[in-house]
């Protein structure tokens, strides 16, 4: 019997909150950058080159990845190799295979390769909606709806954990300001499609810690535990800001990309992810555990620097070093 995929197959179904109880840490930092960062990458990363990049984060003790998206490779020729990523990540035992699927037809080729977790793109923004996957808001639900009906005819133990990745949650570059009524309104009826669990998405980067707080806190007060993480952007530098007023109010699951890489191609104005080098530095500085090691998680820069050369990553921590006498909480506790 294949170990990896074995344990795969234990794990499928298993929510975020799961993980985190099962392997001991304080923190979920998902990462995200083979998918949400090289979607807007110029340079293409080959197949091999995603590979390294995610045996060597895995081995740095990143417990999730999104490895790809199941979008037309005519849209984003990047992820062409979306299912032999999934394929390999698969092997690698212990990690949650996460992707993004924006429709049916994604999900369909995402429950095909075997991917654990599978994030559908909802935009609360009905222009950016319109503009990333060609659906009303509540077009999307409706899809959200059929992928969960899918899941459902699937035998249990095979069943992915089916996200709704809730985007321009906090404010959106065609629209400006989101009504947080309709957030609420889109997560309960994500939640009535059958979704798992719910994360925000600050697609670009116009969240503030004040908004941060007020809208987890009523998105929890609408759906309780179905709330999931929060996905954060740094386009105006306050992705970290964000994460503190996030751990204020209890969310324990952050997406990040190594060297800040990302953007929505479909959002003008888009830019990176937060750092994940950087939120594992202040994580572990906090006393939150995370299981990362930095050290290692440092030296995966170099791979993803040679798979897109000319591409800029980003980061205070791998700029400056960690503080003399840094002690991380992982090592310190356990
Ligand atoms: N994967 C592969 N092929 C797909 C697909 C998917 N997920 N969804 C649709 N297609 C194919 C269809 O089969 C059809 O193929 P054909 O021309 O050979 O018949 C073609 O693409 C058009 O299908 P259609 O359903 O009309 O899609 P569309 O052109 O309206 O595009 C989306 C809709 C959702 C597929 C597209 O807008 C999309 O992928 N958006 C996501 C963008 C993204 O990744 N944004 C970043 C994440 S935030
Ligand atoms: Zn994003």
């Amino acid at each position: 019997m294949n170990v990896a995929r074995d344990r795969g197959v234990t794990m499928q179904g298993s929510s975020n909150g799961e993980i985190r109880m099962m392997k001991d840490i304080d923190v979920l930092v998902s990462e995200v950058g083979p998918r949400d960062g090289l979607q807007n990458t110029k340079a293409l990363m080959s197949t091999e080159y995603k590979k390294k990049w995610i045996t060597a984060a895995a081995a740095a003790g990143l417990r999730e990845i999104e490895v790809c998206s199941f979008v037309p490779p005519k849209l984003i020729p990047q992820m062409a190799d979306a299912a032999d990523v999934v394929a390999y990540a698969l092997t690698i035992p212990g990690l949650h295979v996460a992707v993004l699927a924006p429709n049916l037809k994604g999900a369909e080729r995402a429950i095909k390769a075997g991917a654990h977790k599978i994030t559908l793109t909802i935009s609360v923004s009905k222009s950016h909606s319109l503009s990333n996957v060609r659906m009303t808001p509540d077009e999307a639900i409706a899809e959200a709806k059929r992928v969960c009906a899918l899941r459902d005819s699937l035998p249990p133990g095979k069943r992915p954990t089916i996200e709704s990745g809730l985007s321009t949650v906090f404010g959106c570059t065609l629209e400006g300001a989101v009504s947080e009524d309709e957030v609420v309104r889109m997560a309960i009826a994500s939640v009535e499609a059958g979704c798992d669990e719910v994360g925000l998405a600050d697609t670009t980067g116009y969240a503030n810690p004040e908004q941060i707080r007020r809208v987890f806190k009523k998105v929890r007060a609408a759906i309780g535990d179905k709330l999931g993480g929060a996905h954060l952007h740094n386009t105006r530098g306050l992705g970290l800001a964000n994460v503190v007023a996030g751990l204020d109010v209890g969310v324990r699951t952050f997406d990040s990309s190594l060297g800040g890489l990302g953007g929505c191609p479909f959002a003008p104005g888009a830019t990176g992810n937060i750092v994940t080098e950087d939120l594992v530095f202040m994580l572990e500085s906090m006393g939150l555990r995370t299981g990362i090691d930095l050290d290692k998680l440092l030296a995966v820069r170099e791979i993803v620097a040679a798979g897109i050369p000319g591409e800029a990553l980003y980061g205070y921590v791998p700029a400056a070093g960690v503080t003399k006498g840094f002690v991380p909480a992982s090592r310190v506790i356990g």
